[in-house]
């Protein structure tokens, strides 16, 4: 019996050959990744011949992963925790916005060179695009200042956005802001995490975004702004998806505010990383049903 994927939704098939091209994603833990449904169900739609897979790779496994890829013509990967970093001084070029942001999240072989692509903070401006328009001269309250906030933090700045950064660990926003200064010339003003100051930022503000990890399962209870400061004038997205709907876009969403959820961008690093790998814009609404179908079978 031939290995078939079908479309759920629509029933059609799609054959798995020998001629069949395998893109991947290589990461601790992947079990639960919802990439592998996302990229599939536009492979069938699409008629593409690819299939992509989950590959768990331990942190000491990263090496011999690289050289899998070459050696079986893997065409691409995603790369996911723990390796962004550390998978950077094993590929041939690194695009410059990915040596910015110090992570690759993307891989593509051409023969025997690979070259690394950073989709994040892509991903979080065409969501934001999506629902706002365009991005330029708006301001932007970015929290959080880890791995997350740097793709987006580089990404706006160089899209043209007012950017101002808040976090917990004041040095680390210190950190980012002057490391967007020195490698791309924008000013990016930092806000202690204090509620005085986070206060009067947000009230003035057109977007918050919350690249911060609070509100995520298990802690659903928590939220990185309080209610009362959320107001109708205010864009509010926020990049955890698990859940979808964060006490933080619950009660912007009473203010009413806008609300953008985790899914956007999740859905278009996806497509982004799609294009890189098969030089085609993959159908967005497949991706969003796919990747929201994963998301509640989790
Ligand atoms: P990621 O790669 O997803 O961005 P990370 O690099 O671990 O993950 O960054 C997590 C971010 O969430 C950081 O900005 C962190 O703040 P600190 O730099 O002060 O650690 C922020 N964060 C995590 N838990 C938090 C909490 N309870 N309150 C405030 N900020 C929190």
């Amino acid at each position: 019996m031939n290995a078939v994927l079908t479309n759920i939704r629509t029933g059609r098939k799609k054959m798995i050959s020998s001629e069949t091209k395998v893109l991947g994603l290589i990461g601790d833990p992947v079990e639960h990744s919802i990439s592998p449904p996302m990229h599939n169900a536009c492979f069938v739609e699409e008629e593409l011949d690819y299939v992509y897979v989950a590959f768990k790779v331990e942190r000491g496994g990263l090496p011999d992963a690289i050289g899998g890829i070459k050696s079986m013509g893997i065409e691409g990967v995603n790369v996911t925790i723990p390796h962004k970093s550390a998978v950077m001084k094993y590929l041939d070029e690194v695009r410059e916005n990915a040596r910015r942001i110090g992570a690759v999240n993307t891989v593509k072989r051409e023969g025997e060179k690979l070259t690394g692509y950073n989709t994040d903070g892509i991903g979080v401006l065409e969501s934001l695009k999506n629902r706002i328009g365009k991005v330029r001269n708006k301001s932007v309250l970015l929290l959080g200042a880890g791995g997350a906030a740097r793709a987006i933090a580089f990404t706006l700045a160089e899209a043209g956005a007012d950017m101002f950064i808040s976090n917990r660990t004041a040095s680390k926003a210190e950190n980012l802001s002057s490391d967007v200064k020195e490698k791309t010339g924008v000013d990016l003003r930092t806000i202690p995490q204090e509620r005085r100051d986070l206060a009067k930022i947000i009230e003035d503000v057109d977007v918050l975004i919350n690249s911060t990890s609070v509100g995520m399962h298990p802690n659903e209870d928590e939220t990185p702004v309080e209610a009362s400061l959320m107001h109708e004038g205010l864009t509010v997205m926020d990049i955890v998806y698990n859940p979808l709907r964060t006490r933080l876009l619950k009660e912007a969403e009473r203010a009413g505010a806008k609300t953008i959820d985790g899914l956007g961008m999740l859905v278009y690093q996806g497509a982004a990383s799609f294009e890189i790998w098969t030089g085609i814009t993959p159908p967005i609404e497949t991706m969003k049903r796919a990747a929201r179908k994963a998301l509640e079978e989790r």
